[in-house]
């Protein structure tokens, strides 16, 4: 697979990139973010990009892959609903929309999160709208789109939070992080689960479209 990589130096998108690197299902990874990832290697392509929601600039570099893995996303915590929706709804579809266009035979899979809501009407800010990001993406014409909803991630193998506090909370949690991994799948994942599960759907497909924490895991 040629995968096109989103997110790569979130928390999220380095524990997927790591398993890409790995894992020979996966021929070339081209990762398309603001920041620089920090690493390099003979699989891996870099392509800075500013403006996320106008892909023009780079669309000729943006054909001729199999799989998006699309791990780019923020925190509602402290934002308001506008920004939030840009940054969530705005910049996904803009990416999405421009994949499908050039690589009708993509599988796009995105990172939401445990408790979106699909209904696009629940109480909670965050969840409607990535309930509606993921319900807008479904409805493109990819060969195939599938919705990560991870609940807890436990970071392994040196992955980690540019947010300082939180990855302090990581490593003070480190115990009961590899704890609830084993008894509650439900509620807690791991940096390389989730990736090997999107790697494993993105080439072999999944029976559901939406996949919560424990079928990530039984992935
Ligand atoms: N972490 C968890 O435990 C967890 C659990 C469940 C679901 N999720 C979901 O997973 C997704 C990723 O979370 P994360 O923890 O990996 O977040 P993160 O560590 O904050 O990383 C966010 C990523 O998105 C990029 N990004 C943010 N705003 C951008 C913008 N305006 N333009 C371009 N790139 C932008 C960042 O790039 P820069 O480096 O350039 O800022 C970074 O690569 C989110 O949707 C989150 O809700 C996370």
């Amino acid at each position: 697979m040629k995968v096109i990589l989103f997110g790569a130096t979130g928390m999220v998108g380095q524990g997927v990139l790591r398993e890409c690197l790995i894992d020979p299902a996966v021929e070339s990874v081209l990762s398309v973010g603001r920041s620089p990832i920090g690493q390099s290697h003979p699989k891996l392509r870099e392509l800075r990009h500013d403006n996320f929601t106008d892909f023009t600039a780079i669309e000729p570099q943006l054909a001729g892959y199999d799989a998006c893995f699309f791990c780019l996303g923020v925190s509602s915590v402290g934002m308001d609903e506008e920004k939030y929706r840009h940054l969530t709804y705005d910049i996904t579809l803009a990416a999405a929309t421009t994949l499908v266009r050039l690589n009708p035979g993509m599988v796009f899979t995105y990172v939401t999160g445990r408790s979106t809501d699909s209904t696009e009407q629940g109480p909670m800010m965050w969840a409607r709208i990535k309930g509606k990001t993921e319900n807008d993406l479904l409805k493109l014409p990819f060969k195939a789109a599938y919705m990560f909803r991870p609940a807890g991630i436990q970071p392994l193998h040196g992955v980690r939070s540019k947010t300082a506090w939180v990855q302090a909370i990581y490593v003070v949690a480190t115990p009961l992080l590899s704890y609830l991994t084993r008894v509650a799948p439900k509620y807690m994942t791991t940096s390389e689960q989730l990736g090997r599960a999107m790697i494993k759907v993105a080439r072999d497909g999944y029976p559901k479209p939406v996949l919560e924490s424990e079928d990530i895991n039984a992935v």
